[in-house]
């Protein structure tokens, strides 16, 4: 065992470790990742197993409570959720205050952050519980009130008696006169989207909840920082990015080789998004998983997209060149997930806030787990400082 009572006397040495890609913040019993083989597993249960045989609101029980419900609890806890759906009225008005053209990430983050405004962080464990079960079940809601916002339709309110991602879908895409049946593949594939994306140990927007969370600070407001982080390009926003990296190969004639050309030139800051990753050093099992969905889904529907044989042409190419092999770098996660919410008839800036709602029971059972855990200490990593030493001050009448 790690004695941490030694190690927080051993003050005096600092490591230099840049982006802390050899720097183990916490211990956790949530996911389990072996970069160099290819295997991520949610509290040791095989994300293959989860995909094939679970749901992504059971999947959110494990990672929260730490193991599969059985019959009563899963009916228990999806009955809390759809409680639970509805946002308070007055919440509205504050997507009236937004602009149409405003991302829908920066909606979620700042309408997350706003709800613990409603309901405040209480010492009490109970309504500690009940604050996560009311996130979870609202953060839904939040984001399809914020595309109905942004394309001026009415909202449409949850319903009952849907399941948790089909009752999503239906409040983005249902329209008041009309009827709306939400497609069953698009439940299935959506809902296996979420579970591979709901927890993967401490990445970029997974520290930030718990670093945050690490100052005592609430449980919205942890998460109202993990989704902000999630929008970057170099994470969640890679999603979008890949699509619209696509489409301009799609506007240049297909070139894709040009693409992978300026990918390669150490002058040229561009990326192949959706390529490459900090842990994994083989392919992402979850691009795997999703490769092979969208193989499935594109035959069912019978259609076709073009940036999906630019896609494959364009991974092909990467997978065989000396530069992407000498580095280790595979398509990751969103390579492909982008390609299957445009199937679906997802508009592109919706894409990291589907990030986020699957990422959403990881961050929760992240910061539950450090908030339970007694070695957590509020994080404060040091630096190397590389400024001036000692500076004898000029006042501003000497200076020119
Ligand atoms: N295209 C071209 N070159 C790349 C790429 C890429 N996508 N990714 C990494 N490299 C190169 C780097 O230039 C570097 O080369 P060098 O050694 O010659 O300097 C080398 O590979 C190592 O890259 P780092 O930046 O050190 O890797 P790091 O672990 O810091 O970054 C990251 C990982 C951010 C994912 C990176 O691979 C990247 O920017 N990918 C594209 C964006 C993307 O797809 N993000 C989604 C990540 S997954 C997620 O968040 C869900």
């Amino acid at each position: 065992a790690i004695d941490i009572r030694k190690l927080r006397s051993q003050t005096g040495y600092i490591t230099y470790d840049p982006g802390l890609a050899n720097t183990g913040s916490c211990q956790s019993s949530i996911t389990f990742i072996n970069g160099e083989a290819g295997v991520l597993r949610y509290r040791g249960y095989a994300i293959e197993d989860l995909v094939a045989h679970s749901s992504f609101v059971e999947v959110s029980y494990l990672l929260i409570y730490g193991e599969l419900p059985t019959r009563a609890q899963l009916e228990q806890f999806q009955d809390r959720l759809t409680h639970h759906s509805l946002l308070h009225e007055d919440m509205k008005k504050f997507f009236e205050g937004y602009p149409p053209s405003a991302h829908p990430m920066s909606v979620l983050s700042a309408m997350v952050a706003s709800l613990s405004t409603y309901y405040p962080d209480s010492t009490d464990p109970e309504i500690t519980e009940l604050n996560m079960i009311r996130l979870l079940a609202k953060l839904k809601t939040i984001a399809a009130f914020s595309y109905k916002k942004s394309i001026g339709q009415p909202y449409i309110y949850p319903r009952n008696d849907l399941s948790y991602t089909a009752d999503f879908l239906h409040m983005m895409f249902a329209v008041p006169s009309e009827p709306y049946e939400v497609p069953p593949l698009f439940e299935k594939v959506l809902d296996v989207l979420l579970i591979l994306h709901a927890d993967h140990e401490q990445n970029c927007s997974t520290s930030t909840v718990r670093m945050v969370g690490s100052s005592g600070a609430d449980l919205f407001a942890a998460i109202s920082a993990g989704i902000s982080a999630l929008s970057g390009p170099l994470h969640g926003g890679a999603n979008q990015a890949v699509i619209q990296m696509l489409e301009a190969i799609h506007q240049d004639g297909g070139n894709y080789q040009k693409y992978l050309a300026k990918a390669k030139d150490p002058n040229d800051p561009f990326r192949l998004m959706g390529f490459g990753h900090r842990v994994y050093k083989n392919f992402d099992p979850r691009a795997r998983l999703i490769k092979k969905l969208v193989d499935q889904v594109f035959n069912e529907m019978g259609v076709h997209d073009p940036l999906l044989e630019i896609a494959k042409k364009l991974e092909e190419a990467a997978l065989q060149d000396e530069y992407f092999i000498e580095r280790k770098l595979y398509p990751n996660i969103d390579f492909y997930s982008g390609i299957l919410y445009r199937a679906m008839g997802i508009p592109t800036n919706m894409y990291t806030v589907l990030f986020a709602m699957g990422r959403l029971p990881g961050w929760i059972a992240q910061w539950k787990e450090m908030r339970e855990d007694p070695h957590t200490r509020i994080y404060r990593p040091r630096q190397i400082y590389q400024g001036a030493t000692h500076r004898p001050y000029r006042p501003l009448d000497e200076r020119e």
